[in-house]
């Protein structure tokens, strides 16, 4: 049985003592998550070690949103494996639609980051996900598939037991405009079908795939309740606490 993860991406908003309020919010409301939901939240780098400070002892878990795949240097601006894990780290986003769009991160690069976590001890959550262009092309399969291969390429079995596949449409990002529980359970039934078929279907049973898009207290338990929908990046709604509890406390078990 996999179990449900729910990630709250805060992108690029909260300063300290914005965040310092959120993570109070979200780890008194986490309190009464259901057993079977692992909670992380992911704020921005300025924030993580205030928030492992904030979170010890909580079973909130703590995840970055992009990580270098180099292990240190002269890279103005990036930061580390072994900076995040300083901070209490455990989960880092990898490949984000918004990483891919505007800093040019391609699945090659994703792929390396990926395998400079897992080999560091950090658990990816590796994003893939088609354009409205794409979807209305009907060619969605085709471009998570190429995707998929490329960023877990060269991954061994036992690395892949510890990756989380988020699937975010680009089009349903920030826009309101979620994908239908039964559009989103195809393509990650797609998903775990590829990955089945680059391991094994036990490994492929075994891997978390979240959804991502407009996720939001109001839609989550219909999206959650797809039998290949094993968890949700959020964005928007996990920036205030209650929406985002709204969210994690919606999940049943499965
Ligand atoms: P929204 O929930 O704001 O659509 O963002 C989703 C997302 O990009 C999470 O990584």
């Amino acid at each position: 049985m996999r179990k449900t993860v729910i990630a709250g991406n805060w992108k690029m908003f909260k300063d300290l003592k914005e965040s310092e309020e959120l993570l109070q919010g979200v780890k008194a409301q986490a309190a009464s998550a259901p057993s079977s939901v692992t909670v992380v939240v992911c704020p921005p780098f300025t924030s993580l070690s205030l928030a492992g400070s904030l979170l010890k002892g909580s079973p909130v878990k703590l995840g970055a949103q992009n990580m270098s795949e180099h292990d240190e240097g002269a890279f103005t601006g990036e930061i580390s494996w072994k900076m995040l894990k300083s901070t209490g780290c455990e989960y880092v986003i990898l490949g984000h639609s918004e990483r891919r769009q505007y800093y040019g991160e391609t699945d090659a690069k994703i792929n390396l980051k990926a395998k400079k976590a897992l080999a560091n001890g950090l658990l990816p959550i590796i994003c893939v996900g088609e354009t409205l262009k794409e979807r209305e092309g009907g060619i969605t399969e085709q471009i998570v598939t190429t995707q998929i291969k490329g960023v877990l390429d060269g991954i061994s079995a036992p690395d892949m037991e510890r990756v989380t596949i988020a699937y975010e449409p680009v089009w349903a990002i920030g826009t309101g405009k979620n994908a239908t529980p039964a559009q989103a359970q195809e393509v990650h039934a797609q998903i775990r079908g590829l990955i089945s078929k680059l391991f094994s279907k036990s490994l492929a049973d075994k891997v978390v795939i979240q959804y991502g898009g407009s996720v939001k207290p109001d839609n989550a338990a219909e999206l959650l309740a797809q039998t290949d929908i094993d968890g949700a990046l959020v964005g928007g709604a996990c920036l205030k606490a209650d929406s985002f509890a709204g969210i994690f406390k919606s999940a049943k078990k499965k």
